[in-house]
């Protein structure tokens, strides 16, 4: 396995026995370094399975480490936003018997240092998750030219910061004289408007807002769900890690509106649309890791899991 991948995916057990892996075809939206691939891959000797990720860093540490499963594995280096169609380019795959999603980034991208998606100090304000090469603006370009009310939005609805107004104003009066190029920029942004106590947690919850920002993850997000769920055959399961509280809302109020028979607006006094459930949401509560896992693995503290099944 390469180098910073975590040997342990997050909540293995948990999804194993939620996604119950069968013979077929399997997505892997979230591939990283191909810990969840290879226990799905394990658990069913006829479960075929294609592994998405953007980076390039990801498709290569999970080619290593799902070496032995070589001809029921096809690796895709994309975004999971286009799953549709990376999935009809493939004519053998139809529907598809299940799918995950491990969101956010791998325990990889945050300790290499150069992909710049820590607070940790002298850090490249980048945060691409394609890489250099994906053609998306870094977080420093994002810093040093988006108008300020779009900072401020950043920061409120993905940062859900009080202070969005000032630290976006802060933002734009530091640029004028210096540009953002590091991590030792921003938290000394988030300083001045915060205070000199600003806590470890505040520091990620900012730095994941540029993140969320550079790499337009919600919207991506809302995307994928439904690609997911159309794929699916009947009594397919979709399964959802998520780690923070904007990306769960979404897998949660999806999984909710299509396990609903009647989604009419409320003023509709007849029915006029499907009139059935799509099926069934596995986790009324979403699944969280047991304290032992959180012990070994303190990466995995804000992980959820969600399930879905197609009717
Ligand atoms: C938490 S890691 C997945 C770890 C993986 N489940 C494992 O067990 O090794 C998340 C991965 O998803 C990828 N990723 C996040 N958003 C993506 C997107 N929109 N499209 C494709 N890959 C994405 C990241 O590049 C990262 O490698």
């Amino acid at each position: 396995m390469s180098e910073g991948y975590s040997h342990d995916p997050v909540l293995a057990d948990e999804v194993v026995d939620l996604l119950k892996p069968s013979a077929g075809t399997w997505i892997d939206g979230t591939l990283g370094g191909g810990g969840h691939a290879e226990l799905l891959l394990g658990a069913h000797p006829e479960l075929v399975l294609i592994g998405v990720d953007q980076d390039p860093e990801a498709i290569e540490a999970a080619a290593a480490r799902l070496d032995g499963y070589a001809d029921r594995v096809t690796l895709v280096e994309g975004n999971f936003r286009d799953v549709a169609e990376i999935a009809a380019s493939r004519s053998e795959v139809g529907t598809v018997q299940g799918a995950l999603l491990d969101l956010g980034v791998s325990s990889h991208q945050l300790d290499r240092q150069a992909r710049g998606f820590s607070f940790r100090r002298s850090t490249p304000l980048d945060m691409r998750m394609g890489g250099t090469t994906d053609g998306r603006r870094t977080a420093a370009d994002l810093l040093n030219e988006e108008a300020e009310a779009e900072l401020g939005r950043i920061f409120r609805e993905f940062g859900e910061e009080r202070k969005w107004r000032r630290l976006a104003k802060e933002v734009v009066k530091r640029r004028a004289s210096a540009r953002f190029e590091t991590s030792d920029d921003l938290v000394a942004a988030c300083t001045t408007v915060l205070g000199s106590g600003l806590s470890a947690g505040t520091k990620a919850r900012l730095f994941q807002a540029l993140r969320i920002a550079v790499n337009d993850e919600l919207a991506a997000l809302q995307e994928v769900l439904p690609a997911l769920r159309d794929k699916l055959a009947s009594g397919g399961r979709l399964a959802v890690i998520s780690y923070h509280s904007l990306e769960d809302r979404i897998v949660k109020n999806a999984f909710r509106d299509w396990s609903k028979a009647c989604v009419c607006p409320p003023e509709l006094p007849v029915c006029r649309c499907r009139g059935v459930p799509l099926g069934t949401t596995m986790t009324r509560k979403p699944i969280r890791p047991s304290d032992r896992e959180v012990q070994r693995n303190p990466r995995a503290r804000s992980a959820r899991l969600r399930g879905w099944q197609r009717a």
